[in-house]
């Protein structure tokens, strides 16, 4: 079965190393991150965005990470990535994820821990851990939009008070990455982060791992960074693979033969971001 993400997270925090959690958004690609997974022997998050819940269906995306975790043995959980609202939250528990994020940033302070309280209410009563978010990372992802000028990086004072406040088990603090490829590098603000970890013992979670430099990834992990989450490298690993083959073959049409190549490169990257999260062999 698919479990919470919380004792995975945990460990990864105790231990210096951090959970990579992957967007999907076709069966191959979530078939492609499972095989990475086993083939590394890692544990794995598999995160869906509202986006692409309402493409696919909850329930269809729940039935394939179960079998995934079944068929694998492997520690999994499945997560509903930046969510606003509530009741699609409720879908996603209902349809069997095992993790939700309430992304309430973009509101006060105040109003941010109410709705991560109410999220946790009914997420505890199903088992399902939940990731907030405090402050505000720039970039685009799905219908999130947020300029880089009203990006803001998470107050360490305020992320202890939000955990002291919430109990919430993940955090997410806002400390200079942004959602999509940069223009140039991030600009990641790890006295901020090594700040963030030495006041709350909770998991903290990368958001924007795309185009994060090795060893920045690293760095971050090390603070205490224990789950970071990948989005738009594995979409144009898989897109530009699926080109390719049109470019070379514009009469394929066998999804079986051009999704081969775009599944076996969104594997490969995320074996990458594996190693560099060091969480291979902690299945
Ligand atoms: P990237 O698209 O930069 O990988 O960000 C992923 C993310 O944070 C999903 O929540
Ligand atoms: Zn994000
Ligand atoms: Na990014």
């Amino acid at each position: 079965p698919l479990i919470s993400s919380t004792s995975m997270l945990q460990q990864a925090r105790e231990n210096g190393y951090a959970i990579t959690a992957f967007n999907v958004h076709t069966l191959e690609m979530l078939q492609a991150v499972v095989e990475a997974a086993s083939e590394t022997n890692s544990p794995l998050i598999i995160q869906s965005t509202v986006g692409t819940v309402k493409h696919l269906g909850p329930e269809y995306i729940a039935a394939a990470a179960k079998v995934a975790a079944d068929q694998t043995g492997l520690p999994i959980a499945l997560h509903l990535d930046h969510c606003t609202d509530f009741a699609t939250i409720i879908q996603c528990i209902r349809a069997g994820y095992t993790s939700v994020m309430i992304d309430a940033s973009m509101l006060p302070f105040e109003e941010n821990i109410q709705r991560t309280l109410s999220v946790m209410e009914v997420a505890a009563a199903a088992g399902v851990n939940v990731e907030a978010e405090l402050g505000k990372v720039g970039g685009v992802e799905d219908d999130i939009v947020v300029d880089e000028r009203d990006a803001m990086l998470a107050d360490p004072d305020d992320c202890q008070l939000f955990i002291e406040r919430t109990n919430v088990l993940t955090l997410a603090p806002a400390i200079g990455t942004a959602h999509g490829i940069y223009k140039g590098e991030p600009n990641i603000d790890f006295e901020r982060i090594a700040k963030i970890a030495e006041k709350v013992e909770v998991p903290l979670v990368l958001h924007g791992g795309s185009g994060i430099p090795a060893e920045q990834v690293r760095k971050a992990v090390s603070l205490g960074m224990s789950k970071m989450n990948v989005a738009t490298e594995l979409r144009i690993a898989f897109s530009d693979a699926i080109k390719e083959v049109f470019t070379k073959s514009p009469e394929e049409n066998d999804p079986r033969k051009y999704m081969v190549p775009a599944k076996e490169a969104v594997k490969r990257l995320a074996i990458e971001k594996m190693e560099l999260c060091g969480c291979i062999g902690k299945a």
